[in-house]
């Protein structure tokens, strides 16, 4: 049986695993928040980074990409490569996946989601809400094994962009990142 999984993060411009198709669309009633924080990818255990995760959000749409998987041998090295690099993701979902907005009958359904859910008891590096400037500071100064967090937040851009779609909050950030980084710079913090 062919296999698919939804990427809202990450896994928009970098699947990492072996594919045959990948379809640019949405899933319903989600949205894409950086409230998941990361030790392990984007920050340590000392300091954490925030990568995103989704929200249940009635209503809206979270745009992404899906990558279809048909072969035995590439559904075992996927599940592998995804138990190890979404490890702390603690739920997975089974969804309907769109590419029309106007459609009523999604294009696929039951396409595989990792989501990190609120729940501290299972979740220990849920971090939530918090102001766009606290959020940024700590990208700013987040860095992990993946890299600089702020390289995600970069990146994730980067790819909606690709993709055609603008999602304020993940652009928001961005800018945020960039006009503190720029104050950074400045004597005295002067614009
Ligand atoms: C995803 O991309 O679907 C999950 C979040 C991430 O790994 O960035």
């Amino acid at each position: 049986m062919t296999m698919w999984v939804f990427g809202y993060g990450s896994l928009i411009w970098k699947a990492g695993f072996p594919h045959d198709h990948r379809l640019v669309g949405f899933i319903r009633d989600y949205r894409r928040v950086f409230f998941q924080g990361s030790t392990d990818h984007r920050g340590t255990p000392e300091f954490p980074g925030r990568t995103v995760t989704l929200e249940s959000a009635p209503g809206e749409v979270c745009w992404g990409a899906a990558y279809r998987i048909s072969k035995e041998e590439d559904k075992r090295i996927a599940i592998e490569h995804l138990e190890v690099r979404e490890k702390q993701y603690d739920k997975k979902e089974y969804l309907d996946f769109f590419t029309d907005p106007t459609a009523t009958e999604p294009a696929l359904t039951g396409v595989m989601v990792y989501i990190a859910s609120p729940d501290k008891k299972l979740n220990r590096n849920y971090l939530g809400p918090a102001s766009i400037e606290d959020i940024a500071w700590q990208i700013i100064q987040a860095k992990g094994p993946s890299g600089p967090n702020r390289d995600y937040l970069f990146h994730l851009e980067k790819a909606l962009v690709e993709i055609g779609h603008r999602d304020e909050h993940v652009m928001d950030l961005a800018d945020e990142v960039r006009r503190l980084l720029l104050e950074e710079q400045l004597p005295n913090g002067e614009a």
